[in-house]
């Protein structure tokens, strides 16, 4: 029941608690002595920070504690305002009533699980609720999220609430960004941040509380998490673990944490109608644009959340939306059209939480990451396709891809509740009552069972776990997956025949990301090339570099055409960046070149970021300058399973596993070169080849001798390429070749 807490045994001696007790009275007088000791100057601090009602300026200089005062005072001398203050606003959450409660639950146990709504205050407001009960004084508070937009949205929005700089007391630290400074408190970061940390301290030494948010999402790092933190808890009585769930199946994570206590917070929502289609949808997106229509001109004043698989799909839709708008005129109310999706820029992000003008309506167009991640208010109605874009190993390309799938009835669940936290809303769901019951999970298939794990089956050998099958996983990996993925390693030379951890792994694990993606920037260094390496993989890490309006198709592919080299997208992206340092990292020089200048200077964080981690382990910086087939046989060194051959007219053939696919339109290459490598597969309407370099066949048994073979010793040179096979089904066939030191398949 609501605000019910199942309690276990509660940890700690009476003697620690009573401890406790102690110290928190002095930290509450303390605090206290010190609003009274500050509260005489405020007086001069208050007219700053309303005459700069909306600057930090003011609100910056003073502590957080004073902020919190200087709110009060405002509220007194403006009277009614027509929004919130920060504080009240805080304070309406349903997790402020739940503060005290949530508090004891936490000093009395080590593990808690908390579940709540979307939107209760989980995210924004625990933290800050340890941090003003004292706990940053041990150590730093974290809160882990599966999304990188959710770490740096909410981090900024609470150093707002704190009035703090961000960076400073509160920060993030995501992949290739790190917003901390030695005095930060509480930081946000992305649960694969927190994994990689383990690898040098498992012990979690900087931390005092751990929240595992969002733990519903089940992704492989926050599993993987789970147990490193059960571990870390067992060697340091202190540190606190939380973690979070917007959906209620939250009994496996307490059975997990030894069964700890679970604390709901209770809900302030309202019914949502749900409305299912009568018929099978044929079009999702025709079916989801014209909903949005509908409700616009229908349904009374409320704001509109629709849920689409992803960022093309997202723009392509704001495109016809705008047009149908645009042949309405004045007739209608204003419809502002909002995207959201993971690679949007933060600028255009912080849009969505702002209110709706009066007059008008809010649509909102987002993928799944608007499921549980992201709070936004005012919205009464969902429009639901039933569809996510979802990465998920593929048997037929033997890697993972991005796929789109039919959503679980939790997530459908989830979407549609996000209908009712204003006010009670409507759920239009684009499919048949009889597709939710019958073709849709009730739980979605945690990510660990379904993808790639070589980085993480790595990650986890480098921290020292080498028994993978004692590994405590809250849902175990398949047996197959894990021989997948050690094959893969294996191949990388990443571990040896009896899967353990070899030098090469444990460079590999320096770099923060795929295993092929750091053996290729590794071995760069052998081919005197690691200074473009390093940006052709800044480049290719980051997405929308190239701008193609409408209008101006044609112009911006000429201008397009002017980088492209002739051996591939590779070399292309190495082109561009080159050119736009030449040009003094010119802003005009990308708006005359169609080129997104916001992604070039992404770009060049990556690009930084990575110098700087090759500098700290005293990775030398070579270049080829304009030998750039060192750049090719370099990219064949990390992905040699990634070959496709020319077969017919126009289309390709995997290597590994003969599987038929297409170069990607978008590729720079024209010709139809015989041998190409690739980075990634894109599944659309067909598998698309994404990221392509076009390579010389003898290069791969130069580069894996262990992968590939020649077969017949006198094969005539210029037939050579055709002889080349790939082992790596050898491995499949012969899984005794791995001698494991605790054979999978023995027990269980
Ligand atoms: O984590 P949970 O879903 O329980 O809630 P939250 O993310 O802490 O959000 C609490 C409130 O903060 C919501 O009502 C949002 O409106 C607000 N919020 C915001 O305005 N901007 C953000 N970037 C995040 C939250
Ligand atoms: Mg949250």
């Amino acid at each position: 029941p609501d605000g019910s807490l199942s309690r276990a045994a509660a940890s700690g001696s009476a003697l620690a608690r009573e401890r406790r007790e102690l110290k928190l009275k002095h930290l509450k007088e303390e605090k206290e002595r010190k609003l009274r000791e500050k509260s005489g100057k405020l007086q001069d601090d208050i007219k700053i920070t309303i005459e700069n009602d909306d600057s930090q300026v003011a609100e910056e200089e003073i502590g957080s504690d004073e902020w919190k005062l200087n709110q009060k005072q405002k509220n007194v001398s403006f009277g009614k305002r027509t929004s919130m203050s920060m504080k009240e606003q805080r304070e309406s959450l349903p997790v402020f009533k739940m503060r005290d409660e949530l508090l004891r639950a936490i000093h009395e146990n080590q593990f808690i699980v908390i579940v709540g709504e979307t939107g209760s205050g989980k995210t924004t407001q625990l933290t800050q609720y340890l941090n003003e009960d004292g706990f940053a004084r041990d150590g730093i508070i974290a809160c882990t999220q599966p999304r990188r937009v959710a770490a740096t949205s909410v981090a900024k929005r609470v150093s707002e609430e704190m009035g703090v700089k961000l960076g400073e007391e509160v920060g993030y630290t995501v992949r290739f960004d790190d917003k901390t400074s030695p005095r930060t408190q509480i930081k946000y970061m992305t649960d694969g941040m927190l994994q990689r940390e383990a690898i040098k301290d498992p012990d979690m030494s900087q931390y005092s509380v751990v929240m595992l948010d969002e733990a519903h999402e089940r992704t492989i790092a926050t599993d993987i998490l789970f147990a490193l933190l059960k571990k870390a808890a067992s060697r340091r009585p202190d540190l606190k673990i939380i973690a979070t769930s917007a959906t209620l199946n939250a009994k496996k994570f307490s059975t997990y944490f030894n069964d700890c206590p679970v604390v709901n917070i209770p809900g302030r929502t309202f019914q949502v109608e749900k409305l299912f289609s009568s018929q099978p949808v044929m079009d999702y997106l025709l079916a989801s644009l014209d909903a949005i229509m509908k409700i616009h001109l229908e349904e009374p004043k409320g704001d509109i959340l629709v849920f689409l698989t992803g960022q093309e799909e997202i723009e392509t839709s704001i495109q016809v939306l705008e047009e149908k708008i645009k042949n309405f005129g004045d007739t209608i109310p204003e419809l502002i059209i909002l995207p959201v999706y993971s690679a949007l820029p933060s600028e255009m992000q912080s849009r969505i939480f702002e209110p709706t003008p009066k007059g008008s309506r809010k649509v909102i167009l987002a993928t799944n990451i608007a499921e549980t991640s992201l709070t936004i208010d005012g919205i009464y109605y969902v429009i639901d396709p039933g569809f996510a874009k979802i990465n998920a190993y593929d048997a037929k390309l033997g890697m993972d891809s991005l796929v789109v799938r039919p959503i679980s009835q939790a997530q459908a669940n989830q979407r549609a509740g996000r209908a009712g936290r204003t006010g009670p809303g409507k759920c239009f769901r684009l499919y048949t009552e009889l597709a939710f019951k019958n073709e849709m999970l009730p739980n979605t298939i945690p990510e660990i069972q379904r993808q790639n794990l070589s980085n993480t089956i790595l990650m986890l050998k480098a921290i020292g776990i080498n028994d993978l099958l004692n590994f405590e996983f809250m849902d175990p990996p398949s047996k197959e997956s894990i021989m997948l993925s050690l094959n893969d390693l294996y191949f990388l030379g990443a571990v040896d025949q009896d899967s353990r951890i070899t030098k090469i792994g444990r460079n590999l694990v320096n770099i923060p990301a795929d295993p092929t993606i750091s053996k290729t920037l590794i071995e760069s260094i052998h081919y005197r090339c690691s200074d473009e390496m390093i940006t052709v993989f800044a480049m290719v890490s980051t997405p929308n570099i190239f701008h193609r309006p409408k209008k101006e198709q044609e112009l911006a592919d000429k201008k397009k055409a002017r980088f492209t080299h002739p051996h591939g997208d590779h070399l292309t992206y190495l082109n561009i960046y080159n050119a736009w340092v030449n040009n003094g990292y010119s802003k005009t020089w990308c708006e005359d070149n169609f080129i997104q200048e916001r992604s070039l200077k992404r770009a060049r964080d990556i690009r930084n970021q990575l110098l700087q981690i090759f500098k700290r382990v005293k990775y030398p910086i070579l270049s080829c300058g304009a030998d750039t087939n060192a750049v090719r046989k370099a990219l064949c060194s990390g992905f040699f399973k990634n070959i496709a051959k020319r077969d017919r007219e126009g289309s390709y053939k995997t290597l590994a596993e003969g599987t038929v696919v297409y170069i990607h339109p978008s590729s720079s290459i024209r010709s139809s070169p015989q041998y190409v490598l690739y980075n990634s597969i894109l599944n659309t309407t067909k598998e698309y080849l994404v990221h392509v370099t076009i390579i010389e066949p003898h290069w791969l048994v130069e580069v894996s001798p262990d992968f590939f073979e020649i077969n017949g010793k006198q094969t005539e040179a210029k037939k050579q390429s055709e002889k080349i096979n790939p082992l790596f089904n050898r491995f499949n066939r012969d899984q005794n070749h791995w001698r494991l030191s605790k054979p999978f398949h023995s027990t269980k």
